[in-house]
């Protein structure tokens, strides 16, 4: 009997309980179905506003007060749902996929704090903005001249002077005119930005700061810190050598045996690989007389000489590995040129435009033709698949599923497209390219653009995390230069203490960005690349004649419907899954991007002894804890 009334009362229960969740997921959805409406009416108009800057010119002033006003409409909005918003997370009422939908809704965490701390927070972002694009330095040969700004002044500068003397200037000068000034600022941000954690429920800043990864931060720093591990072999050879060639242009003095390489020094040589259009005149490459082919000349020869013959000629490649056709009306009716820059800003690229709950891409593109617009023009084709995939989720789903990830496909079909045997075959390039020493020349400038932006990206997120989490105190400078030093083999030109602040400017402006998102995405790229050549049979490991670096993928039919499968996920599965269903991997790994550059490691090797040179560093003796300020 007394079971009985137990029995009926817990099914009543159950009952009681299963009714109000269904009450609750009803109204779940009709709160979500309302925020998805919400945000995409929102965000079109932000979109709208801005291709209208892009394809008008930035003087539309209209344009440019829609854009201003829907920013602030937008964040007026999430903060007038975030009440709602925790609230449902924090019952965790509804389906998976709801609470996932949940999770989407964009935050920054900041509308937490007081709106006084908020207004500081503003403050302190804006003031250390201000002084890295304000700060203006005197010129070194005319020190009552005080109007260069960093860039482009002193860099150009730079870029053409051999005066030791004169780069450690800049150097100095920048850092005593950034430093210093922006350092009360980020003390500033460093406490708020760990008060909104708090307030927002992180255990940790480091929790708060690695939310849109989906991986605790233990895990995602255990990640990126793997990574480091693993590319440490290629990175001490490839140190190495470049410590060699300044040797050679500096002498053993300034560039003693088996110490770090000073920083600046080392910015300017691997600074000169991305000197457009014609990297040759600064680099000494492996095999100099032999040095780049110039594909500009190519796509000329060819008759690619207009950016609209470039888009149909790409989005063949994109047909031609089984994905769908775009429609020739797409041109004329949804591509419009972007509008006129100032010279100096050669920020000319294209671009694909998304638009919300409705099916339309528009195009805007640059009317350059060259050889980096010719490859971005496979990253913004890529763009306008991955949006058109996508465009049938949920506005809170119609996104990539962690930030850059998106990039790691555009990027990953742009360097298939530079694959010297691609080139070949579209007739861009003569015969020959696919030559040992091409091939090397090739790894060695790619190499000099990936290979040490790694160790850079880490240590700049590392060290901001650090000092979130309080394991690293911003008063001590040194600890940031032993970070510097331990991974990127870079020390300081001259000694420097713990009352100098050096982390460098841009970290501190671009607060809110993500280097370990742009880290996974560069190692992505390779994974992706791996994976879509070794199925096709592209790439076969140990096999001379299908080495990773000219795998071709044209005409890999199996490749499109993979791509627009993963795509069509949008962000309504985490990366893992969707990194499962594209490459049978659940983790991001390494073996890909060392597969690619494995005949760089090879030449750098046997180069390496052939010139003497020593691998790996001493760590830094330029920096001293007693600090000359009181
Ligand atoms: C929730 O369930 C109760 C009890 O069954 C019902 O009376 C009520 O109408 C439901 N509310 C909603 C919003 O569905
Ligand atoms: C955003 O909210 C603030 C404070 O409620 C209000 O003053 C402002 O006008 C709103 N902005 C827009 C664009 O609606
Ligand atoms: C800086 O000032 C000098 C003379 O004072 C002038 O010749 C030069 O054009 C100025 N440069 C810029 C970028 O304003
Ligand atoms: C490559 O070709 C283009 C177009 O013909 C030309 O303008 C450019 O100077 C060439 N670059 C080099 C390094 O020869
Ligand atoms: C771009 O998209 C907007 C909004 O959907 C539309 O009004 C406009 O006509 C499009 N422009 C082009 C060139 O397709
Ligand atoms: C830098 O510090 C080292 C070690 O204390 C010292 O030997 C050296 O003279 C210093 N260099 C300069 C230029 O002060
Ligand atoms: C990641 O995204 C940011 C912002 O869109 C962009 O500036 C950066 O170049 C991207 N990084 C990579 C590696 O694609």
């Amino acid at each position: 009997m007394k079971s009985l009334l137990v029995f009926t009362l817990l099914l009543q229960w159950h009952a009681h309980a299963t009714h109000s969740a269904e009450n609750s997921t009803a109204i779940l959805m009709k709160f979500l179905a309302n925020v998805n409406q919400n945000l995409a009416a929102l965000y079109n108009r932000e979109v709208l506003a801005n291709w209208q800057l892009e394809i008008k010119g930035p003087n539309d002033l209209y344009a440019l007060l829609q854009s201003e006003l829907v920013s602030e409409e937008i964040m007026n909005y999430l903060q007038s749902i975030s009440a709602q918003t925790s609230k449902y997370k924090r019952l965790k009422i509804g389906d998976s996929e709801q609470q996932r939908e949940l999770a989407q809704i964009p935050e920054t965490g900041y509308e937490a704090l007081s709106s006084t701390d908020l207004k500081l927070m503003y403050i302190v972002t804006t003031n250390m903005g201000d002084i890295y694009k304000k700060t203006k330095l005197c010129a070194y040969h005319d020190r009552r001249q005080c109007n260069l700004t960093l860039i482009p002044a002193v860099q150009n500068i730079l870029h053409n002077s051999n005066d030791v003397a004169e780069i450690e200037y800049y150097w100095l000068e920048w850092r005593r005119k950034t430093g210093m000034a922006a350092k009360q600022d980020f003390v500033t941000f460093v406490d708020l930005y760990r008060k909104a954690a708090q307030l927002n429920g992180f255990t940790k800043p480091s929790e708060f700061w690695y939310k849109d990864l989906e991986e605790d931060s233990v895990q995602a720093a255990t990640l990126i810190k793997s990574f480091m591990q693993r590319l440490q072999p290629l990175y001490q050879q490839f140190h190495a050598h470049v410590r060699g060639q300044q040797r050679k242009m500096y002498g053993e003095e300034l560039i003693p045996r088996g110490k770090p390489f000073p920083q600046n020094l080392a910015e300017i040589f691997i600074g000169n690989a991305y000197r457009r259009p014609d990297p040759e005149w600064f680099i000494e490459f492996p095999y100099p007389a032999i040095g780049m082919p110039n594909i500009t000349a190519g796509l000329l020869r060819r008759g690619l000489t207009n950016a609209q013959r470039v888009f149909w000629n790409v989005a063949d490649y994109f047909r031609s590995l089984g994905m769908p056709q775009i429609e020739d009306t797409f041109w004329t009716q949804h591509a419009r040129p972007k509008a006129d820059l100032e010279e100096e800003d050669m920020r000319c690229w294209h671009k694909a435009w998304k638009f919300y709950g409705i099916e339309r891409v528009n195009f805007s593109y640059c009317p350059i033709v060259d050889e980096d617009r010719f490859f971005n023009m496979y990253e913004a084709l890529t763009d306008v698949y991955y949006y058109r995939a996508y465009e049938k989720q949920p506005t809170l789903f119609a996104e990539e599923p962690f930030p850059n990830f998106s990039d790691a496909l555009g990027k990953m079909f742009s360097m298939a497209a530079s694959s010297p045997r691609y080139l070949e075959k579209l007739k861009i390039l003569e015969r020959g390219v696919t030559s040992n020493e091409q091939r090397i020349n090739r790894l060695y400038w790619q190499g000099l653009r990936t290979i040490f932006l790694l160790p850079v990206f880490y240590v700049l997120d590392r060290y901001r995390v650090d000092v979130l989490d309080g394991d690293l105190n911003i008063n001590d400078n040194c600890d940031y230069w032993q970070l510097t030093t331990d991974f990127t083999g870079a020390e300081p030109p001259v000694n420097r203490s713990n009352g100098d602040f050096d982390a460098p400017a841009k970290l501190l402006v671009e607060v809110d960005d993500q280097y370990t998102s742009q880290i996974m995405s560069t190692v992505l790229q390779y994974q992706f690349y791996k994976h879509f050549c070794h199925i096709t049979g592209q790439y076969k490991p140990n096999d001379p004649n299908y080495p990773l670096d000219l795998c071709d993928l044209s005409n890999q039919r199996k490749i499109g419907p993979l791509v627009m499968q993963a795509m069509s996920l949008g962000s309504s599965k985490s990366y893992k899954d969707i990194l499962e269903i594209m490459t049978n991997e659940r983790a991001i790994s390494m073996d890909g991007l060392l597969a690619y550059f494995q005949p760089l490691y090879d030449w750098l090797v046997e180069q390496n002894r052939i010139d003497g040179v020593e691998i790996g560093w001493e760590p830094t003796t330029k920096c001293w804890e007693d600090s000359d300020v009181e």
